[in-house]
């Protein structure tokens, strides 16, 4: 079983360039923590674990698994220390942090993936919130659907009219019935149901291109299906589902601070020296951030900073794109580096099939420890191939 890191494995012969920079510990733990088995299988870490508590409070494309981020927590990081992660995303450095009893903050571009950061790890009067939740569900279906005609064309595009009133009428409901912190967390339970309730397939729900009306063949239920009509059903269910995972992260989150800001990484300063970092970056023309929770900017009319975002799909792979790609990741490793101590540990996991890192780190002042690969289990059929990713571990070097 591949989870169990902690078992010492043999020290290869010879070279001995691993103990770079490894103050405080001695070779033999060393080996123990570099040479990690960290491909697992479906079987070994089932979808449910991964998506654990509040990891599954909303689907996000491109995050990593929070047992990658709870080994490397375990390994460079002790308790009451700091943790940074300059591109937050959905959260899960956060998240494990605080399970783990480490303080953590982090920033990222995008509005929508604060805010989904924000909810997984604010602390909730429980009780409170599930039922003003509740009170604002029925309120909003005794209402019925609100008009669309001022609704944007987007959303009147993507949506079934009478979806998109529940939608509307949800916010509407919703925004004035529900102080914070509960509004924040029915902005995400309304951001789920629009991500469900778009019209398109069951199958294709990442990266639709066109808004489906008729039926269609459905490759994930091998039968024919029809595109939503209605909101309210998933509305429902998201409510249950949120207070449930919230619940169950409150059975292992600790009194550690989290910070979420919404910031650009390559300019923030932070108030506190973070212990090290654990991050996993964007990487050039592979996922438009923004663009896939386009319908929550949309619904909620979110603060758009795309262009501030690294490495978007939507610039392209050119040698151009790649350039201002491999600029714009030195800057945020060198201004994050400029705020640890020299040695400081930066875990950075990202599938560098252009082999830009080299030169990244050492252009931000960071020296490359070590580097191990892992397959990653892709679960969802759609998305066929092989996928690798490394996990980069570097030190400060820079002062
Ligand atoms: C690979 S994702 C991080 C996923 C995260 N590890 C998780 O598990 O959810 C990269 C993130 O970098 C963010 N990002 C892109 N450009 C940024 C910038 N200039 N400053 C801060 N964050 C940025 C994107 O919005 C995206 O959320």
């Amino acid at each position: 079983m591949c989870l169990r890191h902690d078992e010492p494995r043999k020290r290869p012969s010879g070279g001995d360039h691993r103990v770079l920079n490894m103050a405080g510990r001695t070779q033999e733990a060393l080996y123990s923590e570099i040479d990690l088995e960290l491909s697992w299988s479906e079987a070994e870490l089932p979808q449910v674990e991964r998506t654990k508590h509040v990891h599954g409070l909303h689907p996000y494309l491109g995050k990593y698994v929070p047992q990658l981020v709870e080994i490397f927590l375990r390994r460079y990081f002790l308790p009451g220390q700091l943790v940074f992660d300059p591109f937050v995303g959905s959260g899960t450095t956060l998240v494990e942090a605080n399970a783990f009893g480490a303080d953590a903050v982090g920033c990222d571009i995008s509005a929508f993936n604060c805010l989904l950061s924000r909810v997984k790890t604010t602390t909730y009067s429980l009780g409170g919130l599930e039922m003003s939740l509740k009170a604002a569900l029925e309120e909003a279906r005794q209402a019925g659907p609100a008009p669309i005609h001022t609704a944007s064309d987007w959303l009147r595009t993507w949506y079934a009219p009478r979806a998109l009133g529940e939608l509307l009428r949800y916010y509407e409901v919703a925004s004035e019935r529900l102080d914070d912190p509960a509004w924040d967390v029915a902005k995400i339970i309304l951001s789920r149901a629009a991500r469900s309730a778009r019209l398109t397939t069951h199958f294709d729900l990442d990266f639709p291109k066109a808004p489906t009306t008729a039926e269609y063949f459905c490759h994930k239920h091998k039968r024919v299906c029809r595109p939503v009509e209605e909101a309210e059903k998933f509305l429902a269910r998201y409510t249950r589902d949120t207070v449930r995972r919230i619940r169950a992260f409150m059975e292992v989150r600790t009194e550690r601070s989290i910070g979420v800001l919404h910031d650009d990484a390559r300019t923030l300063r932070l108030d506190a020296k973070p212990h090290g970092i654990i991050t996993s970056p964007p990487y050039p023309g592979l996922i438009d951030y923004h663009e896939q929770h386009r319908y929550s900017y949309e619904l909620l009319g979110l603060r758009d900073r795309s262009h501030d975002e690294i490495g978007a799909a939507a610039k392209g792979t050119s040698n151009r794109a790649v350039s201002v790609y491999v600029a714009d990741m030195t800057s945020v490793f060198a201004n994050a580096a400029d705020q640890l101590e020299r040695g400081a540990p930066i875990v950075i996991v990202v599938n560098d099939s252009r082999n830009l890192y080299p030169s990244i780190l050492a252009a931000a002042g960071l020296v490359l420890e070590d580097k191990v690969t892992r397959h990653v289990n892709r679960r969802t059929g759609r998305r066929a191939g092989e996928f690798f990713e490394s996990i980069l571990i570097c030190r400060v070097c820079n002062t």
